[in-house]
């Protein structure tokens, strides 16, 4: 089997990771893929958003199955365009990756099927929204409609910082058109959790549970980024959770997006958040997340192949999804003075001490080949990821790793997982 995945970064890094230990497959491709991805898979050098060529390339090479990795071509139709052209491809369509592309939509799909979220508004108009910020509680959340890199949230204590996001987003488009319309919403508290899930179209079977530390500093402190690291299983991820969830938020949304007629086939990532009153949905992405695949699908038994094909044929409920019962642990190495302003180009040493590793894993972000070797080219960098019997080894191990890779401006946080020694 042929197979074609889209994207280029670490999440991309584990997945085509997972798919080269298929016994089905005879060839693989990434676009535009990275200097890590080069190691297993023969890297294409078309971007993501390139539709046209994709699909040549597709057609040309009798692609046998497309993997879409990435929000952009997904929220963009990517998935539409291959099937057009007979390509079987895993991935949500573009009239149902909405459910990530359009906050306001998915606020509005939430309230309609009766999902526990945040309680909310949508504003188009930047005097409503000032309004109804006046008359509201802080903190308050406000949110860019559309895709915003993971940026367009801002957590608000004050009047005075409210209504100046709501200029931020709305008048100043700081996060670009994604701010023409704003979902406000209530601020809640608790423990966040993130549950990834295959969908095709009527059943969903749900992943081993993972958590991201999304703030750039060490106690969660400083900006938001990307994701810093994470662990998989999540502790706080109990049995009751789970039930509540099974019967109040999963097969809630897959139906829901089925009576709307946005069948989802693909990934959904629930980002949950444990408060008082239950859990409750923050946000819904249609992919893996980044760095959460680095963390879940190295814990996958199931060939991965077998169940991207069950997805996208509506067979799903024929797959018995499983995972190693042991535990794994990703510590992102990003460039100092990311998320704002930081050096690329720097040699990176060290990687050949994962070659020929089982439980160790150097997932590639940004990273790029040059004459001198493998430099540094993005903000994040690699994902060292490893797996252990329980939480505390896998959190040793991966700590233990990142001293095996040296670079200039190295940075990384030195808490990932420590909340587990509250658990
Ligand atoms: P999102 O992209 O919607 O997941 O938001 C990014 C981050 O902002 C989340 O992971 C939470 O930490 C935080 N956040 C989003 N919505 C809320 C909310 N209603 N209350 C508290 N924190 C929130
Ligand atoms: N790690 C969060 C995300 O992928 O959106």
């Amino acid at each position: 089997m042929k197979v074609l995945v889209v994207g280029g970064g670490g999440r991309e890094h584990a997945i085509c990771t997972v798919i080269k230990k298929s016994k089905r497959l005879t060839k693989l491709y990434c676009a535009p893929g990275n200097a890590g991805i080069a190691s297993i898979a023969e890297c294409v050098d078309i971007g993501a958003m390139e539709f046209d060529k994709l699909v040549d390339f597709a057609k040309k090479e009798s692609i046998d199955l497309c993997v879409v990795g990435m929000d952009d071509p997904l929220v963009g139709g990517l998935v539409d365009r291959m099937e057009e052209a007979g390509i079987k491809t895993f991935g949500p369509r573009a009239n149902a990756a909405i459910l990530e592309g359009s906050k306001a939509f998915s606020k509005d799909l939430m309230k309609k099927y009766n999902i526990p979220t945040a309680a909310y508004e949508n504003f188009d108009s930047y005097d409503e929204a000032v309004e109804y910020i006046k008359a509201s509680k802080m903190p308050i959340v406000l949110k860019a409609d559309g895709l915003a890199l993971g940026k367009g949230v801002l957590i608000c204590n004050t009047y005075e910082e409210a209504l100046a996001g709501a200029k931020e987003i709305m008048l100043d488009k700081k996060f670009g058109a994604a701010g023409s319309r704003m979902v406000v919403e209530e601020f809640m508290t608790g423990r966040e959790v993130s549950v990834l899930s295959f969908v095709d179209g009527n059943t969903i079977k749900i992943m081993t549970s993972a958590q991201d530390h999304k703030r750039a500093g060490d106690g969660d402190t400083g900006l938001n980024t990307g994701g810093m690291g994470t662990f998989s299983p999540s502790p706080f991820y109990t049995e009751e959770v789970d039930a509540f969830c099974k019967k109040y938020i999963y097969q809630a949304t897959v139906d829901a997006m089925k009576a709307e007629g946005r069948e989802f086939k693909g990934v959904i990532f629930f980002g949950l958040m444990l408060t008082q009153d239950g859990p409750k949905v923050l946000e819904y992405n249609a992919r893996f997340g980044d760095p959460e695949a680095q963390v879940v699908l190295v814990r996958l038994k199931n060939d991965i192949i077998d169940v991207f094909e069950a997805c996208v044929d509506g067979t799903l409920d024929k797959i018995d999804l499983e995972f190693e019962d042991n535990a794994a642990v990703c510590v992102v190495l990003a460039s100092d003075g990311y998320p704002v302003a930081y050096e690329k180009g720097k040699l990176i040493g060290g990687l050949e001490h994962f070659e020929g590793q089982s439980d160790y894993f150097c997932f590639h972000a940004g990273t790029k080949l040059s004459s001198e070797g493998i430099v540094t080219n993005g903000g994040r960098v690699l994902g060292i990821t490893a797996k252990g019997s329980n939480l505390k080894e896998a959190r040793a191990n991966a700590y233990k790793a990142t001293e095996w890779v040296t670079f200039d401006n190295k940075y990384m946080r030195h808490d990932i997982g420590k909340a587990i020694d509250e658990a």
